[in-house]
């Protein structure tokens, strides 16, 4: 979590206006610079998942360390390019994890050479009649694992991403017959609901590759995809990160053994790169309440000027985020909702994951205090959307001290911009 002066931020306000995001870079090289330590203890290589946070400025910051990236759609593989990842497959700098193509995206990866990570039989016939000629990766559903609720579905038979293992002898020969060469077999089971499940499902995942291996005995490349956990809640311990060494050394060991010769091992987080470099400062517009009636209880609103078209996590998983009001540190604390300007009721970042109210004891603010949502950075920004016709805020990039808007605020023009009446040919 980044700390930040109250009137800096105050002026920053006063400069672009509320809400707006804004990124810690010395905290956000620093989380790089750590994992970087681990990984090269742990003799794994690194990829940025970048639909945690695709701006060009964060993805220029992971190429510069040496990281390589995974992409999710034609678009992310367009905005790595433009961000100075190489195109190729050897080194594969650039990868397209995906479970149905979409868009630009069979463009995207023929035209630039891009490894795909096959997440649907169906993707093979499609990238063999655009031509493809290359290497592939498969990415399987290993039948376990899940984010950090339930609702957010990476393995087991009611998720829909990856090749279910009954299905992988028919991929492997489709595959084959389209002299597509498997090079790295993938899976991504997710954070879990406690830290330590993670670092369980890591060795788990291995044991679950090495029983593969005789299926795929040309593949060396193995990727436990992301997911590192990052404790969002400011009463509980940070997740001890060394762990991960031993984990994937006891990896690394299970698939070289089963393979009879070395392996290259591949982790692909995002949220633990950018989730504490970013902080949504909001402006309060206003507390009203409600009282007990035959219905429940009554509440406390503090009403503020961003919403899930900002950050949706919240509305959409009951994800926690700490809040934060600068002006009131230290005030006695009483339960309060924080609520957003949109046309929902759902528009409430004080939920649970059972989607009802979990009020949060905050001091109670004033209007026009500033009220911060803190680590932010992972599916923030990059889940936010113009829903009510309100443009995205813009983010500021902040290093040492010096402050750059490296994304603006979006205007009425920009959500017309893409409006036509163009006649489409029914011929
Ligand atoms: C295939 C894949 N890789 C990597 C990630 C990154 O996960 P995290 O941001 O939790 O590290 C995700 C996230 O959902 C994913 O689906």
């Amino acid at each position: 979590m980044s700390n930040y002066q109250t009137e800096e931020l105050e002026t920053l306000a006063s400069k672009v206006g509320t809400p707006y995001w804004i990124i810690d870079a010395e905290l956000l090289r620093k989380r790089i610079g750590d994992l970087k330590k681990i990984a090269a203890l742990s003799g794994v290589h690194l990829r940025y998942a970048m639909k945690a946070l695709s701006c060009t400025r964060v993805l220029e910051e992971m190429r510069k360390a040496g990281l390589w990236v995974d992409c999710v759609s034609g678009n992310e593989v367009l905005r790595a390019l433009k961000a100075g990842f190489p195109s190729g497959t050897n080194p594969p700098v650039i990868q397209l994890t995906a479970d149905v193509f979409r868009d630009s995206a069979l463009r995207a990866v023929t035209d630039n050479n891009v490894i795909v990570n096959i997440g649907s039989a169906g993707m093979i016939s499609a990238l063999k009649a655009a031509g493809w000629q290359g290497p592939v990766a498969v990415r399987v559903n290993p039948g376990f694992g899940h984010g950090h609720v339930s609702a957010c579905d990476t393995g087991g038979p009611s998720s829909k991403h990856g090749i279910w293992p009954d299905d992988l002898p028919d991929v492997i020969r489709a595959c084959h017959e389209a002299r597509f060469k498997i090079v790295m077999l993938h899976a991504h089971v997710g954070t879990g609901a406690e830290p330590t499940e993670f670092f369980t499902n890591m060795r788990r995942l291995g044991e679950y590759f090495a029983s593969l291996i005789s299926l795929l005995p040309d593949v060396r490349i193995f990727s436990l995809g992301g997911g590192l956990p990052y404790n969002y809640h400011e009463d509980q311990p940070d997740v001890d990160y060394s762990v991960l060494i031993p984990t994937l050394q006891k990896v690394k060991t299970i698939l070289s053994s089963a393979v009879g010769s070395e392996i290259q091992l591949e982790l692909e987080p995002g949220r633990y790169f950018v989730a504490p470099a970013v902080t949504l400062v909001t402006r309060v517009t206003d507390v009203k309440k409600t009282t007990t009636n035959a219905k429940g209880p009554g509440q406390t609103f503090v009403m503020v000027d961003a919403g899930f078209v900002d950050l949706v996590r919240p509305a959409m998983y009951g994800s926690y985020h700490a809040i934060s009001i600068p002006a009131r540190e230290g005030m006695p604390k009483i339960p309060l909702n924080v609520a957003g300007p949109l046309c929902e009721s759902g528009d409430v970042f004080t939920r649970d994951q059972y989607e009802l109210l979990a009020p949060r004891l905050l001091p109670l603010p004033q209007i026009n205090d500033l009220l911060l949502l803190h680590d932010v950075g992972a599916y923030g920004y990059s889940m936010s959307s113009n829903y009510n016709s309100i443009g995205r805020a813009p983010i500021l990039w902040k290093d040492s001290d010096r402050v750059t808007m490296i994304v603006r605020r979006e205007t009425v023009d920009d959500l017309l911009r893409t409006e036509c009446n163009e006649e489409v040919s029914l011929l």
